[in-house]
């Protein structure tokens, strides 16, 4: 019987050196989009794919983030005081989430090692991965069919983004063989960053990943790639081979609406369109906005 996956792992220890000085004393995770920070949107995601687990891989600004999803009794009572119920609520949106977990990645180095720390808590089951700074539109469903094909193909699945060939450079590329699922390929091969003439398709790899638990051997196996970071990159390579048996990769193509926020201008896109989308804040951003771009043609 295939046992239900339930553990989602969120690695924020990143440097976040794009938005300096902002992430001097904070994680970039932590960044607000709107009124929230990234990761909030990102743990709400893995909630609704029904994982309950969460554990975050922290670095060197770990209370805010421990803090944020944890109870403020103060700032509870206060409120409470005053019956605004309204605040109160936003208080409690993180705190009861999920069953939240916490372990440090001590020194930076790189996400396949960020992810191999949380062997201890995750053991011998597949699970989710979550990049801290990338969000998908909670409208559009990505996480729920990654885990469906997980359990279906008993393989690791990562997901796809056709981008730009302009951009491709930005991420790690998949070649990849069609399956009968026109949403869902067979992964061959991977470059982390390719140059856009070496890249073997325009299918990016974005921050979601449902890995099975042998990814933990392949990765204490890995050898520190680019940058001279342990890339999780090269270590789904070693598994989209099956050369050691790992069940081989997927990727689940997504169309729908995703928001970087770890880089600055697309963090600025995202803010502008996630307030746009909503009724508090949409109607009176809209008119501002068309306003404020119509004095551009004057400049
Ligand atoms: P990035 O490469 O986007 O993060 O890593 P970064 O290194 O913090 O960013 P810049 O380039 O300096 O601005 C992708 C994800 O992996 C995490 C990051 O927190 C981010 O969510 N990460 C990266 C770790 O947890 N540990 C690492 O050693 C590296």
């Amino acid at each position: 019987m295939t046992q239900r996956i339930t553990k989602a792992v969120i690695p924020a220890a990143g440097l976040g050196t794009r938005f300096l000085p902002a992430t001097k004393a904070m994680p970039k995770e932590m960044l607000p989009v709107v009124d929230k920070p990234a990761i909030q949107y990102v743990v709400e995601e893995a909630v609704a794919a029904g994982l309950t687990d969460v554990l975050v891989v922290t670095g060197r600004n770990k209370n805010a983030l421990e803090n944020h999803f944890d109870r403020v009794a103060e700032l509870e009572a206060t409120l409470a005081r005053k019956g605004d119920t309204v605040k109160l609520e936003k208080v409690n949106e993180s705190t009861g989430l999920a069953d939240m977990h916490y372990v440090r990645q001590g020194d930076p180095l790189g996400l396949g090692h960020a992810v191999s720390r949380a062997r201890m808590h995750v053991g011998d089951e597949p699970f989710a991965v979550l990049l801290g700074d990338d969000l998908i539109d909670a409208r559009d469903e990505l996480l729920t069919k990654m885990l469906a094909e997980q359990v279906e193909r008993d393989a690791s699945i990562v997901a796809l983004l056709e981008v730009d060939p302009d951009s491709i450079h930005l991420y790690g590329a998949a070649a990849v063989e069609a399956t009968g699922d026109p949403d869902v390929v067979r992964v061959t091969g991977l470059v982390e960053k390719p140059a856009k003439e070496d890249a073997p398709s325009n299918y990016a790899v974005i921050g979601r990943y449902v890995l099975k638990p042998e990814v933990f051997g392949v990765l204490a196996r890995t050898a520190p790639g680019k940058g001279g970071e342990i890339q999780l990159t090269d270590a789904l390579m070693t598994m989209a081979e099956d050369v050691e048996g790992t069940g081989g990769v997927y990727g689940v193509v997504f169309r729908g609406r995703r928001y970087d926020t770890g880089d600055k201008l697309d963090y600025i896109k995202a803010v502008i369109q996630l307030a746009a989308d909503r009724d508090d804040l949409g109607t009176d951003l809209k008119t501002w906005l068309a306003e404020y771009t119509s004095t551009f043609e004057a400049d």
